[in-house]
């Protein structure tokens, strides 16, 4: 199976980083998270280089649901990375980890006047997802007597190659302002005393494999632009979202690069701001593309057992990593202790979760395995413990950190305390 830089066998055992995944189960424990630093590093600084080389505004923005752990947010944030947030808990995670408020974009289907007051008294820029938002935030930011810097969340009715979960600017999608109606939307923000519009955004879908539907999106938002500033909005800022998506089936799904979506979107974008006569910084917000491929989940085999076909049954589930149960998503998958035997039979590597779809990874060939024996499923840094949760009365994992020669907990496990601590005994209960 091809593998990426950071991830090496030697002497029969998987590494991350150069550390020896069979040690880091050891000391750690399992289930595992294993995040490798360095490799964000490159995969932030590629996708940043694509752009930058082309246009000189360009900001990128993490998407924060990705991945909300401080210490990999405090490593975008030293790079200049801003982020795309959506709630207030990740609007105070990207500024506790060091990203300033003007790098901000809130951005969200359905806030509340809480949320817009946060982020108003952060003055972080916030993507208005309607007109009913629009005038709550114009009363928000008045009662907090400032002036709210917007853009508008565009629904491109776009059709784009993904799973329908996640493609989010179909027409159909709950998502935004529809684009017909953006010059209006405008019109009326102008309209509002505590409100300037400063921006445009659209994100058309995650795990986009063809660099194409971008361009597309490009066109539509650099086309409305022009119309925008046709009707004297000024703007700053022009996002285009995130979504390129990575091969979580190594040896066959396409890899675009940052340099392939560059080459689709940056030759649209610049022949549409030139037409318009604006110079707005280029936003974009990749989340999957910057982490996903830098984190391994490590699970330790409990049993295994042959019944209509062999299950292996681990110690992770679908409590830690959703998104096969979820999504049908793939995952590779390698026996970290024996990461160079030859696969010689059929596993289906199942969870502890008491429901039929806690399924790692179905049917997948691997070398004669044991209980004790390391799975390390791969490419699990994006929306693996973002999404994860205490189902079935598990707390969740560690998350460790590698950074050259260093690892370190980025984030204990939970305990069995953790399971209770939020919990109030109602007053009638003795
Ligand atoms: N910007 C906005 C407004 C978004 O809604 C998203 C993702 C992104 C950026 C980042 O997209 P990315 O570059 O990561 O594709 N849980 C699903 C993915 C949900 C994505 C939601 N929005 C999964 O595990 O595949």
């Amino acid at each position: 199976m091809k593998l990426p830089p950071h991830l090496t066998i030697k002497n029969g055992h998987l590494h991350i980083g150069g550390h020896d995944c069979v040690s880091l189960a050891e000391t750690y424990g399992t289930p595992l998270y294993v995040t490798s630093e360095d490799r964000i590093l490159d995969r932030f600084r590629n996708y940043q280089q694509a752009l930058s080389s082309r246009y000189s505004k360009v900001q990128v923005l993490f998407a924060a649901k990705a991945n909300g752990n401080l210490a990999i947010m405090r490593v975008l944030a030293q790079l200049g990375a801003g982020a795309d947030v959506f709630s207030s808990g990740e609007l105070l995670l990207a500024l506790e980890s060091g990203i300033p408020a003007k790098k901000l974009l809130y951005n969200g289907s359905s806030k509340t006047k809480s949320d817009l007051a946060l982020a108003v008294q952060h003055d972080a820029k916030i993507s208005v997802d309607s007109l009913d938002e629009l005038h709550q935030l114009d009363g928000v930011a008045r009662k907090a007597g400032k002036v709210a810097e917007i853009s508008f969340r565009v629904n491109p009715a776009l059709d784009v190659p993904t799973h329908p979960k996640i493609a989010t600017g179909l027409a159909t999608s709950k998502f935004g302002i529809p684009h017909n109606q953006i010059p209006a939307a405008y019109e009326e923000a102008l309209t509002c005393k505590n409100i300037k519009p400063v921006g445009i955004h659209c994100h058309i879908g995650s795990q986009i494999l063809d660099v194409e539907p971008f361009a597309r999106a490009a066109k539509v938002m650099v086309d409305i632009a022009r119309e925008l500033s046709g009707m004297g909005v000024n703007l700053e800022f022009l996002d285009l979202g995130g979504g390129l998506g990575i091969p979580y089936h190594h040896d066959t799904d396409p890899a675009p690069t940052p340099e392939d979506y560059a080459n689709a979107v940056m030759p649209v974008f610049l022949a549409g701001i030139k037409a318009a006569g604006i110079t707005p910084e280029l936003w974009v917000e990749p989340g999957r593309f910057l982490v996903a491929d830098s984190t391994l989940l490590l699970t330790r085999i409990n049993s295994v057992k042959s019944a209509h076909k062999r299950f292996a049954n681990v110690d992770a589930g679908f409590n830690l990593l959703v998104r096969p149960a979820m999504y049908d998503s793939y995952h590779e998958v390698i026996v970290a202790n024996r990461a160079d035997a030859p696969l010689v039979t059929e596993f289906t590597i199942t969870g502890p979760i008491c429901e039929t779809g806690d399924i790692l990874a179905a049917d997948r060939k691997l070398p004669e395995i044991a209980s004790g024996d390391l799975i390390a499923v791969l490419d699990a840094g994006a929306y693996g413990y973002a999404m994860s949760s205490q189902y079935n009365g598990r707390p969740r994992c560690p998350e460790v950190l590698i950074h050259g020669n260093e690892v370190a907990l980025m984030r204990r496990g939970e305990t069995l305390a953790d399971l209770t601590c939020t919990m109030v005994r109602p007053p009638w209960h003795y």
